[in-house]
């Protein structure tokens, strides 16, 4: 299906961005994917994915440095490649609530959450084709609270307002720009809330679908935007929630 495309993701060690990452190889596209810490683990899943016979490149990418993307952007153009899709996967941020968070926390969660994946999209776009697509990944806490999310929900908000913006700026250039917005999954990120108990309640609770929401679930619908069939969706977050956010609580 994407046999001959390259996928350029961010945060592909772990959780979500690692699942997207096999989801794309499996369907024969070239994978391009970023990590902040996870070295070892990156050559591990580098050589898992080289089964899928693509090719396969790890880079480190810290979005909390403009320098850091910089060099990043200049070292994809040296590879002489388009990148066909580009998915803004990887997030951080600090857990407290709008009292607690500092500015220093804002700052530190904006930077890595929406103007390091909008610097690096409008780079990136440039090495873009028609036909190729950007997906960055949300969450609900963009228009709703969850405890300690703060900084992260006003990040993620921000990310989708950008997602429409440059979806609007990119559509003439057959660059379709659209978000995922996922539904909480247990990855290494939620373990870093404070308040376990009240996130172990979100994971537990049945959805509509009466179907736990994993990493893949998100991975598919990557893969259903990057179609050629999703030629038409422009600007949209795309909830992937088996119907969790329709409940009242
Ligand atoms: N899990 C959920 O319930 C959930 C729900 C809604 C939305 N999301 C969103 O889905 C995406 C993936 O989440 P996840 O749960 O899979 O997270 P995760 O398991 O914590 O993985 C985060 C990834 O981002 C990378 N990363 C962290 N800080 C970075 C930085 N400063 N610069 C560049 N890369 C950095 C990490 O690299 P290292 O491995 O090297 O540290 C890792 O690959 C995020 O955008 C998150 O907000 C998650």
């Amino acid at each position: 299906m994407f046999s001959g495309k390259t996928l350029l993701i961010t945060g592909g060690s772990r959780g979500i961005g690692k699942k997207i990452c096999f989801e794309f190889a499996k369907r024969g596209c070239n994978i391009i994917f970023t990590y902040v810490r996870s070295s070892s683990e990156s050559k591990k899943i580098e050589s898992e994915l080289l089964k899928f016979g693509v090719n396969v490149i790890s880079k480190k990418l810290n979005l909390n440095s403009n320098d850091d993307i910089k060099k990043f952007v200049e070292n994809i153009k040296n590879l002489d490649i388009k990148i066909d899709f580009l998915i803004n996967n990887a997030a951080s941020g600090v857990m407290k609530n709008s009292i607690e968070t500092t500015e220093k926390h804002w700052d530190w969660t904006m930077q890595i959450n929406a103007k390091g994946p909008w610097i690096l999209s409008k780079s990136i776009s440039k090495l873009m084709p028609s036909k190729s697509r950007i997906i960055n990944i949300s969450s609900p806490g963009s228009t709703k609270v969850l405890n300690n999310y703060f900084s992260i929900g006003v990040s993620k908000a921000a990310l989708e307002s950008i997602t429409r913006y440059m979806a609007f700026d990119l559509a003439s250039k057959g660059i379709n720009v659209n978000s995922i917005s996922a539904s909480m999954i247990e990855t290494d990120a939620i373990k870093h809330f404070p308040n376990q108990d009240e996130i172990e309640k979100i994971i537990s609770r049945e959805n509509p679908k009466k179907q736990k929401l994993l990493a893949e679930d998100i991975a598919k619908a990557a893969v259903m935007l990057c179609s050629e069939e999703s030629e038409m969706i422009i600007g949209q977050n795309i909830l992937v929630d088996g119907g969790d956010t329709l409940l009242l609580s």
